[in-house]
């Protein structure tokens, strides 16, 4: 087991465009097992590649849905097809900003389609926690953070509370 170094609010690959993935190796297929590692050693739902200073689009997510059912995923280059119109909120948090958790609205549904670390096609039509934590991983792809989806007056109390949180550590 191998955990990585999650990068926190502030780093520079965490505002950056992931690359595609050009040729998945076993080094993808390490690195995918090192994030799950990564992962579940915080307690988070959702990690993508970028988070670990790794700027790919590669992302884990291992969300149990209320009636138990587990849906964890891999997935290498995922592109989200299509999203419901109707939207949900809920509150959100991201291991890159540690201790802060605000409401996000979101598109209820998504299909996504990605290829696995094996290099299969994978499609995925996702409601409920796992639409809301696949579209906060594929936004990290692409340099976005969840608190980059709340109104300006709430992100900058959010960011007030992250920095008095890392100046009191
Ligand atoms: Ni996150």
């Amino acid at each position: 087991m191998a955990l990585l170094d999650i990068r926190l609010l502030g780093a520079r690959v965490l505002r950056e465009r992931a690359a595609p993935v050009t040729e998945i190796t076993e080094e993808t297929r390490r690195l995918v097992r090192d994030m799950f590692d990564t992962m579940y050693d915080a307690e988070g739902i959702g990690l993508a590649a970028p988070q670990v200073g790794i700027p790919e689009r590669i992302l884990v997510v291992d969300v149990t849905e209320e009636d138990e059912s587990r849906h964890a995923h891999a997935l290498v280059n995922p592109v989200i097809t299509s999203f419901s119109r109707d939207t949900e909120k809920s509150a959100e948090g991201c291991l890159s900003i540690p201790g802060i958790e605000e409401t996000v609205s979101r598109p209820a549904r998504v299909t996504v389609e990605a290829l696995s670390p094996d290099g299969e096609p994978v499609h995925i039509e996702a409601a409920g926690l796992l639409a809301r934590a696949l579209q906060h991983e594929v936004d990290h792809l692409d340099g976005v953070l969840f608190i980059d989806r709340v109104s300006p007056l709430k992100r900058g109390i959010l960011l007030r509370k992250w920095r008095k949180l890392r100046a009191d550590r």
